[in-house]
């Protein structure tokens, strides 16, 4: 018989970077019954998720929540905004916007991928793949378009297979300087609600993102956030869609209902995680944001302190959700991962694609804090000495002196 409490004592952690734990406040919340989805109460649910929503993407426009994971999100962004073989640009930061490309393909999209070229001359590892979306690229490459055949520029804006950020202003300054018609379309599934993220100010016209990351939610919704532009385009684009089309689900979503069947008790730990995320009393989004970096910065600081590597080259976007660490020329750093995973009851990312077997991925994201990133930091250290590799310095020392320097913006907040 299968136990579902695969951990017998304490506490696994689960520091991949998606899907993160979920808080006991929000598994709480989701225990609730299930309701009519056509009832009365449920108005005023929907009503209320769909406006906090909102505030958490940081815009006016509507927000459509999908029953499905991220990558429906993504299929729902491009079918419709697009039709049938229409030019897309997508830039290759890693696995994910890889992946993006391949569904756009398969959608019978003609995808054109724009990376930084070249590897990287002591890791091997892949140039693009350790930086953001160059901008001038993408620009260069509008300007060229003088047909205006390129219907939308597709990036992603936290990169999980890495830990690298992209600046999504500087990609929309890009497209307006182009004079380019194109439509911005912005992956930020593992950025939303942990890396700051502003979808009407910073000119996206579709932002997808999903649940089980910054969240703090089980996997399961996705969504969809709209620009007028974006809805426009949608009334003219002709990629078949039912169950994705944006017209009928905005349409009742107006009303607090969906025209199918919501995921009802997810939308509860919706409701809950947007009150924690949004809670004036311990800082709203910019302290969850200010919170994300300083984690973020003590597990670089312990990272430097092994010797190790971190994937992101650019210390200019480094992810405040995961940090990609490089594994020595010869070492597996998945065999690393499975040691850590068996001997200290700790879950880290895998190298993914093209870098599968040269990094693993530490996830601070969500519901952590300063002790939860210490014991994961513990495993890593461990785990790393037990597989041999020679560390320069401790890791551990390196992050509590980090973080024992920089009290945390929570308890900044409480004092003020
Ligand atoms: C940046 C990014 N894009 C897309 C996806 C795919 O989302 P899902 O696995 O929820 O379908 C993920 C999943 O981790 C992701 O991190």
């Amino acid at each position: 018989m299968l136990t579902l409490d695969f951990h017998p004592t304490g506490r696994h952690f689960l520091q991949i970077p998606g899907p993160s734990p979920v808080p006991d406040r929000i598994l709480r919340a989701m225990s609730y019954p299930t309701i009519d989805h056509r009832g009365p109460e449920f108005a005023a649910l929907g009503l209320q998720v769909l406006a906090k929503v909102k505030q958490i993407f940081q815009t006016q426009g509507p927000v459509v929540i999908y029953p499905a994971s991220g990558t429906g999100a993504w299929e729902a962004a491009l079918s419709n905004v697009c039709s049938p073989g229409d030019h897309v640009l997508m830039y290759e930061t890693g696995h994910f916007a890889w992946l993006w490309q391949k569904l756009a393909t398969r959608l019978q999209l003609k995808a054109e991928v724009v990376a930084m070229p070249g590897t990287c001359p002591t890791t091997g590892l892949p140039i693009s793949w350790r930086h953001g979306v160059q901008a001038d690229l993408i620009e260069a490459r509008l300007k060229a378009d003088t047909g205006h055949t390129i219907k939308a520029v597709c990036v992603v804006h936290n990169e999980t297979s890495t830990g690298v950020t992209s600046n999504i202003a500087a990609v929309r300054k890009a497209i307006n300087a182009a004079k380019h018609p194109a439509l911005l379309l912005v992956d930020t599934i593992s950025g939303l609600a942990s890396a700051e993220y502003k979808h009407d100010e910073w000119g996206v016209d579709v932002t997808i993102s999903g649940s089980q990351k910054g969240l703090m939610l089980p996997p399961g919704i996705s969504f969809n956030a709209m620009s007028a532009k974006a809805l426009e385009a949608s009334r003219h684009a002709s990629l078949p869609k039912a169950f994705w089309a944006w017209d009928e689900i905005v349409e009742m979503n107006k009303t607090g209902y969906w025209p199918s069947t919501p995921n009802t008790n997810l939308l509860y730990g919706l409701s809950e995680a947007c009150d924690m995320l949004l809670d004036p009393r311990h800082g709203g989004l910019p302290m969850v944001f200010a919170r994300h970096q300083r984690w973020a910065e003590g597990v670089r600081a312990a990272v430097r302190a092994w010797g190790l590597e971190i994937m992101c080259a650019d210390s200019a976007v480094y992810s405040p959700v995961l940090c990609g660490v490089v594994t020595p020329q010869g070492v597996d750093a998945d065999a690393v991962r499975k040691l850590i995973y068996e001997r200290f009851d700790c879950s880290l990312g895998t190298g993914l694609g093209k870098i599968k077997g040269r990094m693993f991925r530490i996830g601070h994201l969500g519901d952590c804090n300063d002790l939860t990133l210490m014991a994961a930091l513990s495993g890593c250290e461990m785990g790393l000495k037990l597989s041999g590799i020679k560390l320069q310095g401790s890791g551990v020392q390196a992050a509590m002196d980090y973080f024992s320097a920089h009290a945390a913006p929570t308890a900044l907040a409480k004092a003020a």
